[in-house]
């Protein structure tokens, strides 16, 4: 190689090289992440600082191997080493705990399932064809493959609710539930939104629909908020089936997980069964038309996982009034912002 080759290929003065590598290696500490996470080293270390031969005997993990996790965990803010050579948790770290509330626990062990890891592998199939990482890799969708264990869909179906009770909140301080008879959460999960709802409106009735696996901890989730005696948990497959006849309809996190001709599906079912007069509500996060003035972290990353694991995607607002339409509902005025939860709120009614 010539002298001046090597000039012309060298990395420019100035290039961005270090984030690159920050990007690059992500994944490396995501998986420290959760490493940390499923052995229990928060919990372990919630009861009082240790140090790493202590703590490689509680969690049965080899004692050097542990203390150079903890050491690169220093790095990545969930420890931090105290004078006397012990590790302990940082503030953001109690979130790692199994038994806090909003624990991120579950959401790390659904993500870090060996499946969707594989699938993530994939996601170069998923860029040039377009289809599910997910099913390319494993044969069937993730939602049938968290069914097959119990204790998957059970930390799946919370990993879902994490940010749900926030959203709920926001959602019933936007729409004055107490003006409909019965409201029905389509693919409502465990109930966590419902239960909000039906809590800000005393004399409304509910109606969870969801598959069998997606409500195992409805019952617990609506006793707990006292809505239980309002609420019918109604196992239905909202591709196939109409819902039952009521004056409103949620929908919130769910159309992101299919593509349009199945949204369409689900749509066409909810207006088959609601009368003239009810309302639908969709709740997303609302993907920008163009990305010139940011986007969202999390919508960003949402979105391509998505592509990897389902077959739908982060919609504009353009593109969910279009499906509402192709479905016989028209969207009452613009999209509203549920205050900080990122996600927006579109109202609409038969056409
Ligand atoms: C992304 S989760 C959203 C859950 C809830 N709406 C929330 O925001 O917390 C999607 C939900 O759709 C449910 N689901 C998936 N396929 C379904 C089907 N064919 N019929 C009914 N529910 C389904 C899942 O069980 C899950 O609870």
């Amino acid at each position: 190689m010539t002298a001046e080759h090597t000039q012309e290929t060298a990395v420019p003065e100035g290039a961005p090289s270090l984030p690159l590598f920050g990007i690059a290696f992500g994944y490396m500490s995501a998986q420290m992440l959760h490493v940390f996470t499923r052995l229990g080293l928060a919990d372990r270390l919630a009861e009082e600082p240790r140090d790493g031969a202590e703590l490689a005997v509680a969690v049965d993990a080899d004692a050097g191997a542990l203390e150079r996790l903890l050491r690169a965990s220093t790095m990545l803010g969930l420890v931090r080493e105290t004078e006397q050579g012990r590790f302990e948790l940082t503030p953001q770290s109690h979130l790692l705990r199994a038994d806090v509330p909003g624990s991120v626990r579950p959401f790390l062990l659904t993500y870090f399932d060996d499946a969707v890891w594989h699938a993530w592998g994939s996601l170069e199939h998923s860029v040039r064809t377009g289809e599910s990482a997910f099913e390319h890799t494993h044969g069937v969708d993730m939602f049938t493959h968290f069914s097959a264990s119990p204790e998957l869909n059970t930390m799946f179906h919370r990993a879902m609710s994490l940010g749900t009770a926030q959203e709920a909140a926001a959602l019933a301080a936007a729409h004055d539930f107490t003006a409909h008879h019965t409201v029905v959460d389509v693919g409502g999960g465990n109930g966590t939104l419902l239960s909000v709802i039906l809590s800000s409106a005393p004399g409304t009735r509910g109606v969870l629909l969801d598959t069998a696996d997606g409500t195992t901890e409805a019952a617990e989730v609506l006793n707990r908020a006292g809505a239980a005696d309002r609420c019918e948990v109604l196992h239905t497959d909202f591709l196939a089936a109409a819902p039952p006849a009521a004056d409103a309809y949620v929908l919130k996190s769910v159309l992101h997980d299919w593509d349009d001709e199945r949204c369409r599906a689900i749509l066409r079912n909810v207006r088959a069964a609601m009368p003239d007069d009810a309302v639908v509500l969709v709740v997303e996060l609302l993907a920008p038309e163009t990305t010139r003035s940011g986007l969202d972290p999390y919508l960003a990353i949402s979105d391509v996982n998505l592509l990897v694991t389902t077959s739908g995607r982060e919609r504009t607002e353009t593109e969910l009034t279009e499906l509402l339409s192709d479905a016989g509902l028209a969207v009452e005025s613009g999209s509203r912002s549920l205050g900080g939860t990122g996600h927006r709120l579109l109202v609409a009614r038969s056409a």
